[in-house]
């Protein structure tokens, strides 16, 4: 955890932010995987976890905004409790270690928010659990999540604090070494289950779990690929996105894409090539005051360019991105906010998160996609990740539509359909006057992978 004192300033500083009532932030509860004892591993709440860092389940946090006071919900196990899950720490010294002026049983928590006789904010549920509990405290009167509370949720969780970026980094390290570890057991012949094994257990090993379900494919075109069912052949791509937490459960969110073989073809030099040409403009817009809807657009520029010259798209290219044609090879947001959680905040609500006005989000496939728009500021952490992917199904169903035929080469595009994708992600801090790229190098160029695949430290 960090210090109480932490904590206490995040709660006050909320407090400030609105004007009164109770704010309620329910903790998460054990979720069953198949029966109800037996659970899928425990993840805490993000805000419940930022406000006051007590990682165990059965926790509720009330704040009285007029007066700033906290109270804790939550009670001691009893010896049959731990009899199945050894000791715990007492909830007197959980509501200590966050700065919690007081600690009530669980069972009291409804009557004192009734006798209270004050409005209750909470934030949206995301689970079905939270739903019930907080329906049942509130006897069904919820005027459903504040909004205010939202707002300012968001406003503060964006922009993160020194201590905050070194659990990022944290996590960055060990994803790092998580990277490094796949592109060196990647072979021809391998299967893709047997790199998933080594990126999870690598980071289990070193007490820390996954931000998400690992993405690692030679289907890079499959955006959120979780199944590894493929042995990996001589001339294939691999995309490997996957990120570790640190240990107090803050996200990284990494991507990078090599040859099965561990040397690049002509063919995926090229595209490769285009994508880290895409990121590094993007870099360009990642200082405060800058639009990321504009860094979006600049990447899809890029792209565009990049892909006339091979001869698969033609036309004037900002006419080919205002029309969005360079979503049939970009389909997805250049990124998105990271911290507590790998899309930071999104439970709260993406336009809330991303947008600086819901109706700039735009319906245009592609474009739609983009989670984050809204001008950057100085303490935001975000993830930089552009990529452009064959997809036989997509390319498809636009070439029987006859889409964008003025901007497309549909025919030059046959022998891509294997091809696969390519995507490059990095985490970024917005700083004073730019950008710092989070965590230690993770190999990026075509030289630096193929030096690091061939056993090489890069
Ligand atoms: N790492 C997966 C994503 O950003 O959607
Ligand atoms: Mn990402």
């Amino acid at each position: 955890m960090f210090s109480a004192n932490t904590y206490q300033n995040r709660r006050k500083i909320l407090c400030e932010q609105l004007n009164e009532g109770l704010i309620l932030l329910p903790g998460n509860n054990p979720v069953p995987m198949n029966y109800p004892s037996n659970w899928l591993r425990f993840r805490q709440d993000s805000n419940f976890l930022y406000y006051c860092g007590l990682d165990y389940p059965h926790l509720n946090l009330v704040m009285d905004v007029t007066t700033g006071k906290s109270i804790l919900f939550g009670d001691d196990l009893t010896v049959d409790d731990i009899v199945w899950e050894g000791e715990r720490t007492k909830i007197s010294d959980m509501a200590q270690s966050a700065g919690i002026d007081q600690f009530l049983p669980l069972e009291e928590l409804q009557s004192f928010l009734k006798a209270q006789k004050k409005q209750v904010h909470h934030l949206p549920c995301y689970r079905g659990d939270q739903h019930l509990f907080v329906d049942g405290l509130l006897n069904g009167q919820s005027n459903g999540a504040s909004k205010s509370l939202i707002q300012s949720v968001i406003q503060q969780r964006s922009i993160k604090t020194e201590e905050e970026i070194e659990e990022i980094e944290s996590a960055l390290q060990i994803t790092a070494e998580c990277h490094k570890i796949a592109m060196q057991s990647t072979h021809p012949g391998m299967s893709e289950q047997a790199i998933v094994g080594k990126i999870e257990g690598h980071a289990l090993a070193q007490g820390r779990r996954l931000a998400y379900p690992v993405i690692f494919s030679v289907r890079g075109e499959i955006l959120h690929m979780n199944e590894y069912n493929n042995i990996m052949a001589e001339g294939q791509l691999a995309l490997n996105d996957s990120g570790a937490e640190s240990p107090l459960h803050y996200a990284s969110d990494i991507t990078r894409t090599f040859p099965v073989s561990g040397q690049f073809t002509d063919r995926q030099k090229e595209i490769y090539n285009i994508v880290y040409d895409m990121q590094a403009a993007a870099f360009t817009f990642c200082a405060p005051g800058k639009s990321y809807k504009n860094a979006h657009l600049k990447a899809a520029t890029i792209a565009v360019k990049g892909l006339k010259r091979l001869g698969l798209m033609k036309g004037d290219y900002s006419a080919a991105v205002e029309a969005g044609a360079h979503a049939l090879f970009f389909p997805h947001g250049l990124g998105h906010m990271l911290g507590l959680d790998v899309h930071d905040m999104e439970g709260l609500g993406e336009d809330l998160v991303g947008y600086d006005d819901a109706d700039d989000r735009s319906d245009q496939f592609g474009l739609a996609y983009l989670r984050l728009a809204k001008n950057l500021k100085k303490g935001f952490v975000i993830t930089v990740e552009p990529g452009i992917y064959f997809i036989p199904h997509l390319i498809d169903q636009w070439k029987d539509e006859g889409k964008h035929m003025e901007f497309i080469n549909y025919d030059a595009l046959d022998s891509y359909r294997d091809f696969g994708g390519v995507r490059i992600e990095d985490n970024v801090l917005i700083t004073e006057d730019g950008y710092r790229i989070l965590g230690p190098h993770i190999p990026r160029t075509i030289e630096e992978i193929e030096a690091v695949m061939a056993g090489n430290n890069a």
